[in-house]
Parts: structure tokens; C-alpha cells; sequence
């Protein structure tokens, strides 16, 4: 734990009264001048932290950021968030750091994000609206003990904890589409993009990047048939925090799960939140279109699709779109 964020622990268990200088000094074992210091840090950071040279400082309001020490205050969980967490103001993409540092060694429950992405990364090449403080744009840092053809159901366990986690802190009725993107009322509200360094039988790391869409009140021409926000959902800005918190809650509860037990049950909390199964789709993969129902997801996180002369086929990536419209709004073939 860093010292401003021991700091910001002493002045919010104050709860709003003064904490002396002298006793932050005692408590935190630095000088006085020491923690002035680290009070100028939280004010650069957004803080504002008042200051009296009778009774010493005072936390007054905190910044709607999301802050290494706000993230950690009260976090339920034992790994990711934890540990290392890197925030940045504006980067590239916090895929692009969390994969550069899981390449120097970091350990497993790093944790790296922004308030706005100039190079935000989406999956297949494609680019994350990332624009300033109005979504959740962060990467994970995994080191599961799986085989690389395991990999993808760790994308499909994160988004069962994404779509978890808005339902029960948002009360959205959020929906998985294969293999990874939650959607509300047919809508994109979050996207997942994992990355994988392995040998050939072992992943070495796995880095999660998770973008939500959370208090976005519009949306570039281009995306506006196929995004939304939760703001744009509710009728209200949602606090990005707690829903950053449930979503790191959610998703370590689900890999300890399947870590101790596979990903058997998490794999049956998938089906439930997707509209797709059963459903008539059209799938693109590269150079070629499937169409047919959607009958299920195979052992590895593949989805089965049937096609008209009733032969199965098994798709390890692809772009689903219903037939005869947007997502969620498809109509039968035939
Ligand atoms: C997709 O649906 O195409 C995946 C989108 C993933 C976006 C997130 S935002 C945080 C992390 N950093 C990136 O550059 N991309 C992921």
C-alpha cells in the first residue's frame, strides 16, 4: 500500500473530523513533512483535502476518478485490486500496459486503467470508444494454470461477471452475446478483449480488458445503432466505481470457482444470460458466413450452430448477428 493511500484510509475513517498532523505522522511512521507531502499528492489527484494548522487535515470530498485508494477502500476481494493497480489519466491502451508488464514479471491480480484510451483496442482489430471519464476502461492481469485451448472460456467467465455485476448494481437487464459482448435491449454496453502469452501447453499470462459503457450520453454516428450506456438505459449517471468494484468481486469469485471446480457451472450461468441459444443466427468468420441455430456452447467455449441440412458446425470465433436484424430483435428463418 502506498503512503497516499494509507493516508486516504486514516482521513476517511475519520469520517469527516480532523486528524492532527502529528498523529498521521505516529500512524503512518514519517515526518510531518512527509505527510504534507502526500496530502499535496491526493489534492493533485482531486482530493480535496482541507488543512488547519491547529487541527491538522480533514478529507472534504473525493474525485469521480477511478483512484487506486478509492478502487481498494472497502474492495471484497482477496487478488485482483489488491495488489498493483496502475492509473492513468489518458493512455494508449491498457491492454497494450498490462501485457508489457505481465511480460517483466508482474503478478497475477494487476490491475491497469484510464479515464480515457487514445488507442482503445476492441477484438478483430477493431478500435474501444474510449473518450474521457465516461466509461470503465481496464485490464486484468491473470496467470491461470490452464492450457492455451482453455483460454477462451476465460472470456466468457468475464463476461458473466460483467453482465452480473450490472444487473445486480445497476438492476439492467443485462445479456450475454457470444462469445463475450453484454448487451442491453439488443445493445452493446460492453465489450471484452483477452490476450494470451503461452507456451504450447501452458498459458503464461492472460490479460482481461474490459470496456464499459457507463455514463456516455451519445455516441459517434457509426456506433449509435449498436452501443449504449447504462446512463443511456436508466435515465441516470451510474457511480463507475461501484460498478467497478462488483465487476472485480464477481469476476475473482468465478475464477476461484473455476479454478476449484472448472468452468462447468460457470458455463451454465452463461447459457442463462444469453438470448442467443435457440435462436436463429448468422455467424462471419473469416471468409465465410454460417447460418442456422444457435444450439450451444462446446466444452472449449465454442459455439455449435446447426445449419439447415442439420449438420453442426463448431465456431472458435467469429461475429454473430441475428437474422433479419439487429441482435435481440431477430425474426425465425423460414
Ligand atoms: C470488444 O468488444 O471489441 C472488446 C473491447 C475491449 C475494450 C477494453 S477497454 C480496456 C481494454 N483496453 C483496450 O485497449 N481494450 C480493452
Amino acid at each position: 500500500m502506498t503512503f497516499s493511500i494509507k493516508l486516504l484510509e486514516l482521513l476517511k475513517q475519520a469520517r469527516g473530523n480532523w486528524v492532527s498532523g502529528e498523529s498521521i505522522s505516529a500512524m503512518m511512521g514519517i515526518s510531518r513533512s512527509a505527510v504534507w507531502k502526500q496530502v499535496r499528492k491526493l489534492r493533485e489527484e482531486g482530493y480535496v483535502v482541507e488543512g488547519s494548522p491547529k487541527k491538522g487535515y480533514t478529507l472534504r470530498e473525493a474525485p469521480d476518478r477511478l483512484l487506486p485508494g478509492e478502487i481498494q477502500d472497502g474492495l471484497g476481494t482477496r487478488v485482483f485490486g489488491k495488489g498493483e493497480i496502475l492509473h492513468f489519466r489518458e493512455t494508449s491502451s491498457t491492454n497494450t500496459i498490462a501485457k508489457d508488464l505481465a511480460l517483466r514479471g508482474a503478478a497475477e491480480g494487476l490491475l491497469v486503467l484510464a479515464e480515457e484510451q487514445s488507442g482503445g483496442r476492441g477484438r478483430k482489430g477493431r478500435e474501444w470508444h474510449s473518450p474521457p471519464d465516461k466509461g470503465i476502461y481496464f485490464s486484468m492481469l491473470l496467470r491461470p494454470r490452464i492450457a492455451p485451448a482453455e483460454a477462451p472460456k476465460m472470456s466468457l467467465l468475464t463476461a458473466v461477471a460483467v453482465a452480473e455485476a450490472m444487473i445486480s448494481a445497476a438492476g439492467v437487464n443485462a445479456r450475454i452475446k457470444w462469445p463475450n459482448d453484454v448487451l442491453i435491449g439488443g445493445k452493446k454496453v460492453a465489450g471484452i478483449l483477452a490476450e494470451v502469452g503461452a507456451e504450447m501447453d501452458e498459458v503464461q499470462y492472460l490479460v482481461i480488458g474490459i470496456g464499459v459503457n457507463v455514463n456516455n450520453t451519445g455516441f459517434p454516428p457509426e456506433l449509435r445503432q449498436q452501443a449504449t450506456s447504462l446512463h443511456l438505459e436508466t435515465g441516470n449517471p451510474f457511480p463507475r466505481l461501484i460498478l467497478l468494484k462488483e465487476i472485480l468481486a464477481r469476476f475473482e469469485a468465478l475464477y476461484e470457482e473455476a479454478t476449484r471446480k472448472g468452468f462447468n457451472p460457470c458455463m451454465a450461468r452463461w447459457r442463462e444470460l444469453s438470448d442467443m441459444l435457440g435462436r436463429n443466427i448468422r455467424v462471419e468468420v473469416p471468409g465465410l458466413v454460417h447460418e442456422g441455430l444457435a444450439e450451444g456452447i462446446g466444452q472449449d467455449g465454442s459455439l455449435l450452430l446447426r445449419d439447415g441440412e442439420g449438420k453442426v458446425h463448431k465456431i472458435v470465433a467469429g461475429d454473430v448477428t441475428f437474422i433479419g436484424g439487429i441482435y435481440g430483435q431477430q425474426k425465425p428463418v423460414g
